[in-house]
């Protein structure tokens, strides 16, 4: 019998990380991409929209509504990544080119829809109610605008899974602060206490699961298909800056493990705790606090969502290569 698939909407800021969570979503059996809306971050928003759009006429999911939504943070100025995704944040794919000399990624045909990212997010909760999956991967500024006009309609959604936070372990962006909320850290706020049924997946789980470079060679060789060949392209610089930054031989799945969870939470253990995310701190802007106290039942606020605390890092790695590469595993 054919597995009946669950709706998901995911927003996105377009970086290769995103690419591919993006097609991890697409090539899932369980989920059905109901819409893709996009948000700056990693980039621009506007390429942040080609990209999306890029990668799905590529995987031949051109029928997927995207529509572009905000273009800065609810406060200050946009954070841009250039060092990790480049300068298109999808790893300067103008680099490649074919043997002809033309360019191996020509721009998109395929184009958003007219409605604002906003608009497709209240929409889909309403269409979709407590079926719907709603993944983030990105600041959450589109999220954060929709739980303002229509918190009902929101609430009702099954869960949001969303890729952002640092509790017990070091930032990305800052000694504390992960890149997502730290673009945006008003907007997480308001998601946070928005009483919606989340799910952070932050890097105290997304730095345990590392896709080694060597996958993506030995992908594209078993499948030689355009998506393996983007899959190889997209993530040269992407790893080239891990090895630097880090000295690992490959790359972090952060927002591949967010739609991992929304396929299956079971891939991570979580608690449930009450956290804020500081927004003023001279140091501590974007750092989300969670109360992990032990007395936290009896002297703290009630818990707001839950955070993804440890991952079954190896089934994931081969669940996820799974999805991408059939039969390499
Ligand atoms: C997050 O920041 C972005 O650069 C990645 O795409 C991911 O969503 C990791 O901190
Ligand atoms: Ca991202």
């Amino acid at each position: 019998m054919a597995m009946q698939k669950r709706p998901c909407l995911i927003d996105t800021d377009g970086g290769v990380d995103d690419a591919l969570a993006l097609l991890f979503a697409q090539h899932s059996p369980e989920l059905d991409v109901i819409g893709v809306t996009t948000v700056a971050g990693n980039t621009d928003v506007h390429q942040a929209t080609e990209n999306v759009l890029r990668v799905l006429e590529l995987d031949g999911a051109a029928h997927v509504p995207v529509a572009m939504g905000y273009a800065a943070p609810l406060e200050g100025h946009l954070e841009r990544v250039t060092s990790i995704h480049g300068v298109d944040g999808l790893g300067e794919l103008h680099r490649f080119k074919h043997e002809t000399g033309e360019s191996r990624y020509a721009p998109p045909t395929y184009k958003p829809v007219d409605t604002h990212a906003v608009d497709l997010i209240i929409e889909s909760a309403k269409k979709y109610s407590e079926n719907l999956s709603i993944v983030t991967l990105g600041p959450l500024t589109n999220l954060a605008e929709a739980c303002r006009k229509a918190p009902e309609a929101l609430r009702k959604v099954d869960r949001v899974v969303t890729m952002g936070g640092a509790f017990a372990v070091p930032g990305n962006m800052t000694p504390v602060a992960e890149f997502n909320i730290f673009a945006d850290p008003e907007a997480a706020q308001i998601v946070l206490h928005s009483v919606l049924p989340i799910t952070l997946v932050g890097l105290d789980v997304t730095l345990d699961v590392i896709l080694e470079r060597g996958i993506i060679e030995a992908g594209h060789a078993h499948i030689r298909s355009a998506k393996s060949q983007l899959i190889a392209d997209c993530t040269e610089l992407y790893a080239n800056f891990y090895k630097e930054a880090d000295d690992i031989h490959g790359f972090y799945l952060h927002d591949p493990l967010a739609v991992g969870v929304a396929i299956d939470p079971s891939f991570v253990k979580m608690s449930h705790y009450h956290v804020t995310v500081e927004c003023r701190g001279q140091y501590t802007r974007g750092f989300t606090v969670a109360d992990r106290r032990k007395r936290r039942r009896v002297f703290g606020q009630p818990p707001n969502c839950h955070v993804a605390e440890s991952v079954d890092e190896d089934r994931f790695v081969r669940f996820f290569i799974d999805h991408l590469w059939p039969g390499l595993n």
